[in-house]
């Protein structure tokens, strides 16, 4: 291995580590570049569809970098409760400017906050987002099996994950996608489904649900 080849893989690594905690001035650019990259707003706009999110729904994305995916979820439930967490103060910033009016009329709230320790809420939540945050999360099934309890009966989650490591190909997001769902079924979700964005690589959302009320005998 060569001295150029140490140093680029170097800079690769700490280039990932920004996006999975941007800080300082790197973390701002990082930012920017997850804000206005047309591949990152597409899916970040998809995976909130495919969430099918109504007008009455409380939602939590963990996450939520710039807020894109923020924004959206605010769109679509006009008379519900859009909650954030991200463990990025520069991101919390960044999503908080770019939602700023939700967030002045009580319909959004961003904390800066890890997944390890979610808020607690005082009504079970509807929906919970994460796009391509799952993969930097410590001991993902137990973090996931946690947030199933924040979530009301029949529930929804939506994982989704477009790899971004050079050379990253359809089969890459397929192998991303298998994982996610392994998490999720260990972590106690059911009627886990995927769905495909063909972007460059593919994008994969999945989706699962919490177990629905059993309903009374009558
Ligand atoms: C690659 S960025 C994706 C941002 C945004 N969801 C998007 O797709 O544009 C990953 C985001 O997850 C956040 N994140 C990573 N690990 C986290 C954790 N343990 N708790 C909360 N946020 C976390 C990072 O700070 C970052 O904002």
């Amino acid at each position: 291995m060569t001295a150029d080849t140490t140093l680029k893989q170097r800079a690769i690594m700490k280039l990932v580590r920004q996006f999975g905690h941007p800080r300082g001035g790197a973390g701002r650019l990082v930012g920017r570049v997850m804000a206005h990259r047309r591949s990152n707003r597409q899916r970040s706009i998809w995976a909130v569809s495919v969430l099918e999110i109504r007008p009455t729904d409380r939602v939590l994305e963990i996450g939520f970098g710039p807020g894109v995916a923020i924004a959206e979820l605010a769109r679509r439930a006009t008379q519900g409760q859009v909650h954030g967490i991200d463990h990025s103060e520069v991101m919390v910033r960044q999503a908080g400017r770019r939602n700023a009016a939700a967030i002045r009329a009580h319909r959004v709230r961003l904390a800066h906050a890890s997944v390890d320790e979610p808020p607690s809420f005082d009504e079970p939540l509807d929906a919970i987002l994460a796009v391509n945050s799952v993969g930097f999360w410590p001991d993902p099934v137990e973090r996931l099996r946690r947030l199933r309890g924040l979530l009301r009966p029949g529930g929804r989650i939506a994982l989704a994950t477009q790899p971004r490591c050079p050379g990253a190909t359809q089969s890459t997001t397929a192998r991303a996608a298998r994982e996610l769902q392994d998490m999720l079924t260990q972590a106690g979700f059911t009627e886990i489904r995927v769905e495909t964005l063909e972007l460059d690589p593919p994008v994969a959302c999945v989706v699962a649900a919490t177990a629905s009320a059993v309903p009374e005998q009558a």
